[in-house]
Order: C-alpha cells, then structure tokens, then sequence
C-alpha cells in the first residue's frame, strides 16, 4: 500500500530557447537548445517520488535510444517500471518546447505513449487496486482515460485528473474524479460557457484550478479558498503544473488537509521553476524543508 500510481506519457523534452519566435516559412537564430527528460506523467512521478511517494509508472516508450534513456530515468529517480512497457515501430513520445520570455510554447507528439497496450488489461487493474491514489493526465488516449476512470472508481481508489492538454470532459467522468487540476485555460476549455465560481461552485473541494504565479482556487463548500503561489523569479516554469500534481498527491496520501496539501504543492512547484527542465529543479523533500517557507504542519512520517 501507499503506493501512488502514475498512468500517462514518457516523454523526451527537445527544448529551444530563443528571444525571437520565427513565423511560418521563417528561419531565426535561437540561443540555446537542450534535450531533457519530460512527459506529464513521468513529470509527475518524479515530482512524488522525489517527496517520498512510493510510485509506480505505467507507461509506454519506443524501442530506440530516447526509450532507454527515458526508462533509465524513470529507474534513476527510484520510479518502478515494471508496467512500463516498449512498444515497436512507434518512436518514444517527444516534446518541442519554444521558450520565449519566461513562457514556453509546446508541440507534443504521442508516439508510444499512445500505445500503452496495458490498459484494460486484469493485472493493470490489480496495480490500481493497490493504489492509494491514481494519477492521470491527458497525454493518453481518452479511451483509456475512461477505463482508468470506470477501474479506479469501481475498486473505490481515488484519482487525481490532471486534464492537461484540456479535451472535453463527459459529465459521467466528473463523478468518478477525486481531484480535478486544470489551468485557468484548460478550465475554460472544458468548461465552455461557465464562469470559474460556477465552475468551482459545481464541484467542492474537487476542482482546483491552479491559476500560476496567482496560486490554487477550489471551493470548501462554504467559501472560495485562493491558496497563493510563492513568489520567485522563474527560470523555466515548463512542469510547474506536473510538480504540483505530483507533490500534492503525496501530501494527500500522507494524510495532509485539503488546504495544506495545496500549499504544499504550490511550494514545491515553486523550486522546481528556479531550475531549468521540467524535471530538473523538482525538489526532495529535504529542499522542501530547506526552504524558508517551509511549513511543520506538513512534517509527515
Ligand atoms: O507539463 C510539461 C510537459 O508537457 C513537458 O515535459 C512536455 O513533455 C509536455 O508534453
Ligand atoms: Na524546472
């Protein structure tokens, strides 16, 4: 038990900076280019592994190098990969990543990671079962989505949906949620014509929008609570929202209050944008305590 399940993409990050963005049909100079490791899901593997979650990945990678660069990683963090599988004739996910102005523009290509044949299967269902929470985002096939959903829900294991990149959402899907993080554009997204209070109204303490440098908005069934962001120079915000899904999914696990268990979240989303790569400024929970920030009301174990 205390196991945190992560079911979605492993991806490599192929990230570009530069100060001028090219139109089409256009050639500029960019400044610098780095490849590093990337995926909503792994992101938010390593973000809990990192703060003490025990964490299983279920995913898929291609059968070429980025695949076992991907799978090392995952395994260098202390992630189990044993339902990670390799997929052939499909390349490894990928991500292009423009960074421009302390913001960043992403194509996705899924690749295997729509291919994790795994899903729908028996022993798939027995990793959820043991679950303490299952994490889900939206880099898979939303087929697959509904069955972790319809799994996860008959087995009465809670799921944390973190709806990104934003794709309609049936009603049904929605009850079978435990914890819903889109962004502010995702929420508008999903939620065509309703106003963020409607929205947040709708669903008590399970939609939490996360709102960036301005912090995490849900309501508790009596009032809207705004839990403010920590205010820090960004490096690289590319995996801020996958370092607060991951964080807060530990806080929970570990038995932390809805509110704490943000706070928390929005902390360790914080150091991770003082860092360049999504993965890369992912703290432990010894940066966590090192920060000045920090809070006792979060010590756990
Ligand atoms: O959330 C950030 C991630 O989404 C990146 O690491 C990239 O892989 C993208 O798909
Ligand atoms: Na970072």
């Amino acid at each position: 038990m205390n196991q945190i399940t992560v079911i979605g993409s492993i991806s490599t990050d192929f990230v570009v900076t530069t100060d001028i963005l090219p139109s089409i049909g256009e050639t500029v100079s960019g400044l610098d280019f780095n490849q590093s490791f990337g995926g909503k899901g792994a992101n938010q593997a390593v973000a809990a592994v990192r703060l003490g979650g025990q964490v299983t990945m279920v995913g898929a990678v291609g059968d070429d190098v980025f695949g076992d660069q991907l799978i090392a990683n995952l395994d260098n963090n202390g992630i189990s990969t044993v339902n990670v599988e390799r997929v052939t004739h499909v390349p490894s996910g990928s991500a292009i990543i423009t960074l421009h102005q302390n913001d960043n523009a992403i194509i996705y290509v899924a690749g295997a990671n729509n291919l994790i044949s795994t899903i729908g299967s028996e022993e798939i269902a027995a990793v959820i079962k043991q679950s303490e929470i299952v994490i889900l985002q939206n880099e898979i096939p939303q087929g697959q989505i509904d069955w972790i959903l319809e799994t996860a829900n008959r087995l009465d294991v809670p799921v944390l949906y973190n709806p990104a990149p934003a794709r309609q959402v049936k009603q049904e899907l929605m009850d079978k949620v435990t914890y819903f993080t889109p962004n502010e554009s995702e929420f508008s997204l999903i939620f065509k014509g309703l106003s963020l209070s409607e929205g947040l109204h709708r669903y008590p303490n399970k939609l939490l929008v996360t709102l960036g440098s301005k912090g995490v908005i849900y309501f508790d069934g009596k009032e809207e609570v705004l839990v403010p962001a920590y205010h820090v120079q960004p490096v690289d915000t590319t995996g801020a929202g996958d370092t607060f899904n991951g964080a807060f999914a530990v806080a929970v696990t570990k038995g932390l209050a809805l509110k704490d268990s943000v706070r928390f979240g929005n902390l360790a989303a914080s150091l991770s944008i003082q860092k360049f790569g999504a993965q890369g400024g992912m703290p432990t929970i010894e940066e966590m305590k090192g920060s000045k920030d920090y809070e006792e009301a979060w010590d756990f174990e």
